[in-house]
């Protein structure tokens, strides 16, 4: 009998040294920094060096690589003419998927570089912006050379320097977001690179892995759900009624985590720096009643608050509208992709599971009237 486990949890595919998720104990570690390390002190430009090469950046490489990342913010022609030609009401992840795919015009072989993620790093918060204002009926913001790589996208977005709160509210949610193990949308993304495929290909595989609620579309969710609430008077009453309707609390549960997600903790004690009072306070009644109610109903699931949860009180805090929270998860998370296309092209081999076949025994006959010829 061959062993099989639904959802490939706890299969351990083979080696990283990119990023370690501790479940049992929540710790996240990037290159060997706890993530409580970096997250409200390193820049996002550097944790992409990290990223990418596998050590912080000397001051001189710090300057380098953002320099090379302001010299790419730029659309190239071809990707703006497909931008320019979407429909203005696509929903700016979708918008996303196609102008990822746009990018990738034959000029990104296999294997990836690290050249060629710096292109998908820079270029993908120009292209939200872009598309963002343009369905909005707003006109282009180009890049400003003298802001960092968050503040400059929240500059395209709304036209308007970000206060220094909501800059670093955001610089932090970047860094937390950077990588996390083997999530679905990497694995995705590393199942492409595996096959030789190039690296945008790989990516917009990834971003539509991303999408799904039960991994990056869930931010929008929440929002959605303290809407839903209304007031931390009725949020007993509602998480009730979903518990028992059997729906999922989005912001909850995750494969990986068994105790606090760190990312979440991290966004929930700086969410007061760019929170309004009331949805802090909301979100706060929320998570209480959520996590009591799990815990008494399910208490064997171990189900506890994850990164999407305050992400959603965050972006909503440094003015960012939902259809742009899973974009800019994806704007984050370009760098822990690009790192890990890199480390599956050094040392590939083909990602190819098996499946155990339960369907009907061999030895089935074709029905005649269906028969192209006769019997074989
Ligand atoms: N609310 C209510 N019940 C839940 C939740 C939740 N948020 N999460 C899990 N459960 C229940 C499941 O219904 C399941 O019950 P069952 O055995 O009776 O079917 C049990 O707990 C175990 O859940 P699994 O489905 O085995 O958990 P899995 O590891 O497969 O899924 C996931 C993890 C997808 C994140 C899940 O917890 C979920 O759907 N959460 C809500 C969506 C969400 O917040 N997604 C963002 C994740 S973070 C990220 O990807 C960046």
């Amino acid at each position: 009998m061959i062993a099989t486990t639904k959802g490939l949890e706890h299969i351990v595919m083979g080696d990283s040294t990119i990023s370690l998720v501790a479940g049992e104990t929540g710790g996240l570690v990037l290159r060997g920094f706890d993530i409580k390390e970096v997250a409200r002190r390193a820049s996002y430009e550097d944790i992409v060096h990290l990223l990418l090469y596998g050590e912080p950046p000397t001051a001189a490489q710090s300057a380098d690589l953002r320099q090379r990342l302001l010299a790419r913010r730029a659309i190239p022609g071809p990707a703006a003419a497909v931008l320019d030609a979407l429909p203005p009401g696509l929903p700016p992840l979708d918008a996303l998927r196609t102008l990822l795919s746009a990018l990738g015009d034959g000029a990104y072989p296999y294997p990836p570089t690290v050249e060629q993620g710096l292109d998908l790093i820079a270029r993908t918060p120009t292209l939200l912006a872009r598309y963002v204002r343009r369905s909005r009926g707003l006109p282009p913001v180009a890049p400003r050379p003298d802001l960092s790589h968050v503040a400059n996208y929240a500059w395209m977005l709304s036209g308007s320097v970000p206060t220094s709160a909501q800059s670093d509210a955001l610089e932090t949610y970047f860094v937390l977001l950077a990588d996390h193990g083997m999530n679905a949308s990497t694995l995705a993304l590393r199942v492409v690179i595996s096959t030789e495929s190039d690296l945008f290909s790989a990516a917009t595989a990834a971003l539509g892995a991303l999408k799904g609620p039960a991994h990056g579309g869930a931010p929008s969710r929440v929002s959605d759900m303290l809407d839903a609430v209304g007031s931390s008077e009725r949020a007993e009453e509602y998480i009730r009624r979903e518990l028992d309707a059997r729906r999922r609390l989005y912001g909850f549960g995750h494969r990986a985590y068994k105790t606090d997600d760190p990312r979440a903790l991290i966004l929930r004690d700086l969410a007061p720096e760019v929170a309004e009072p009331a949805r802090l306070k909301l979100a706060g009644s929320v998570e209480r009643v959520a996590l009591d109610e799990l815990h008494r109903r399910r208490p064997q699931q171990r189900l506890y608050t994850n990164v999407e949860y305050w992400s959603a009180v965050v972006l909503e805090g440094v003015g960012l509208s939902r259809d742009m929270f899973t974009p800019t998860f994806a704007a984050a998370r370009t760098a822990g992709w690009t790192a890990h296309a890199l480390e599956q092209a050094a040392d590939n081999r083909l990602i190819r599971p098996d499946v155990r076949y339960v369907g009907p025994p061999a030895g089935r006959r074709w029905p005649e009237e269906l028969a192209r010829r006769g019997p074989a």
